[in-house]
């Protein structure tokens, strides 16, 4: 007897044998044949019944989504499609489903409606296909920084710093929201709080980062990060996975070498393992196109995108020039671009990086040496004074996938530009200890893992990429 997945029966070259298996029930037709899917795989196996030699009431119990154990003969099936089916000796209804009432029918639902089904979404293909592409995708980038010598860091949870110094963060506290201590001058007493001090959840595991580069050499994290801006856009959650590698000894240059060899391995890591899925993804994605109008079709299909940014490379360009770019584009000229692009030193919006990637380069696109006050104070302040060794990696039809820099390595350089943006010294003293012993140059990025998962399956919408999304206003499940 062999209790071997749907995927695994479907692979192994045909022997008849003694099966044992479980799975869900995704259709039952003519009284007689199952398609059972066990998650293993895309495939369903069929299962035939002999409803003459089967008890009525088990029979009616055989409905769509109902869990059931099989024991049977693997034969070798009579039908198309499948090179092997299952011939049921015993059947028992581990779990009933209700056809009345269960949401996942065997038709075409949309995204809006399995989104509201977040926990039962997974029994259809697509979401399926997704997640099992989401799990080789970060098994991927733990092999990637294991076969080059990262050592892989958990950097805390809740924090009491604000590491991108933006401001969105959600807060930790334990104290009684109605009724807080309160100090002498009427504020919130934080003393009196869990921790005896504000804390919030962290929006990045960077500045932990930086510190155990400079002691390990080449580190990363891949952990939950916490925004709390109000975005309700395709590419924004709540709450979200970064992985974040940071290396001592190495500078800007380095960094984009090291983002673009990242990337590049893990595409070609998941074009080698579940292509089935990918391919399922692709043929899905073509039939929508189908729906679209002639010009606005995509010229290449989901395999051939994943492809060509594995064989091209990156393109690599200056804030300064691509500013020069948007300037003299056609779009900026006829005021096509809903925020014109007339001044160095404005950041870049979102339909500027598209028009830059899409249009423009038609590639991936590395932009670095951004003006110093549109980015993080840690990063390093280039000679002119004036910009910083930041890159940000822009993707066809996803923008922005990758924030990193140099950091700065500076002392006193650090301190100045944290007194201008009014960064308390004492909350990060221990930050600003690395700067003091044993400072070097050092480099790292973050890369939003849901925008990675978003390109690799062609879904349009992020929240149709984690499990289950918090945005604003809502976090259901
Ligand atoms: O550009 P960000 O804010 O950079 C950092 O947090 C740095 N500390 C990273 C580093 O240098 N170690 O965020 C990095 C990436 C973005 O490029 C984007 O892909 C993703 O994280 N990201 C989000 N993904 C989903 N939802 C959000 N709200 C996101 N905010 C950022
Ligand atoms: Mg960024």
């Amino acid at each position: 007897m062999t209790s071997k997945t749907v995927a695994e029966l479907l692979k192994a070259d045909f022997k008849s044998e003694d099966i044992d298996i479980k799975g869900w029930v995704r259709t039952f037709r003519a009284n007689r044949f199952i398609a059972l899917n066990d998650g293993s795989s895309l495939q369903n196996i069929q299962c035939v019944v002999d409803f003459e030699n089967t008890d009525e009431k088990i029979l009616k119990r055989i409905t769509t989504g109902a869990a059931v154990h099989i024991k049977g003969q693997l034969t070798e099936s009579q039908g198309k499609g499948q090179s092997v089916e299952i011939k049921v000796e015993q059947i028992t209804i581990l779990g009933d489903s209700d056809p009345e009432t269960y949401p996942i029918q065997p038709k075409k639902h949309s995204f809006e409606f399995l989104r509201e089904n977040a926990h039962l979404r997974t029994r259809t293909n697509t979401f399926s296909a997704v997640m099992r592409l989401r799990s080789t995708l970060s098994f991927a980038i733990h092999k990637y920084f294991n076969d080059n010598g990262f050592y892989y860091m958990h950097t805390p949870i809740i924090t009491g710093s604000d590491a991108e110094g933006a401001g969105e963060m959600f807060r930790v506290t334990g104290l009684d929201p109605k009724n807080p201590p309160l100090t002498e001058d009427g504020k919130v007493d934080y003393k009196e709080d869990f921790f005896g001090k504000e804390t919030n959840l962290t929006v990045s595991g960077q500045l932990e980062a930086e510190a155990y580069a400079m002691s390990l050499g080449k580190v990363y994290t891949f952990g939950p990060t916490f925004r709390a801006e109000n975005s309700n856009t395709s590419r924004h959650l709540a709450e979200f996975w970064m992985i974040e590698p940071e290396v001592a000894f190495m500078d800007l240059a380095g960094n984009m070498d090291l983002a673009e060899d990242f990337m590049k391995s893990v595409l070609e890591y998941i074009l080698e393992h579940n292509r089935e899925d990918l391919e399922f993804l692709e043929q899905r994605l073509l039939e929508e196109e189908k729906t679209k109008p002639q010009a606005e079709r995509s010229e290449m299909s989901l395999i051939e995108k994943l492809k060509f940014v594995v064989d091209n490379n990156f393109k690599r360009v200056s804030y300064t020039e691509a500013i020069d770019i948007l300037k003299n584009s056609k779009p900026n000229k006829k005021k096509q671009f809903n925020y014109i692009i007339e001044e160095w030193g404005a950041d870049l919006q979102s339909e500027h990086e598209r028009f830059l990637v899409e249009k423009h380069f038609k590639r991936p696109v590395i932009i670095f040496d951004y003006p110093a006050n549109i980015k993080a104070f840690y990063m390093r302040l280039n000679e002119d004074g004036k910009t910083v060794r930041a890159m940000d990696i822009l993707f066809p039809g996803i923008g922005e996938m990758v924030g990193g820099s140099q950091r700065e390595e500076r002392l006193e350089v650090l301190k100045e530009k944290m007194k201008a943006l009014e960064i308390d010294e004492e909350e990060l003293w221990w930050y600003l200890d690395l700067r003091k012993y044993g400072t070097a140059v050092h480099s790292g990025f973050g890369l939003g893992f849901e925008r990675l998962v978003m390109f690799v399956t062609g879904m349009g919408n992020i929240r149709d990429v984690i499990p289950f999304p918090r945005t604003p206003q809502n976090a259901d499940f």
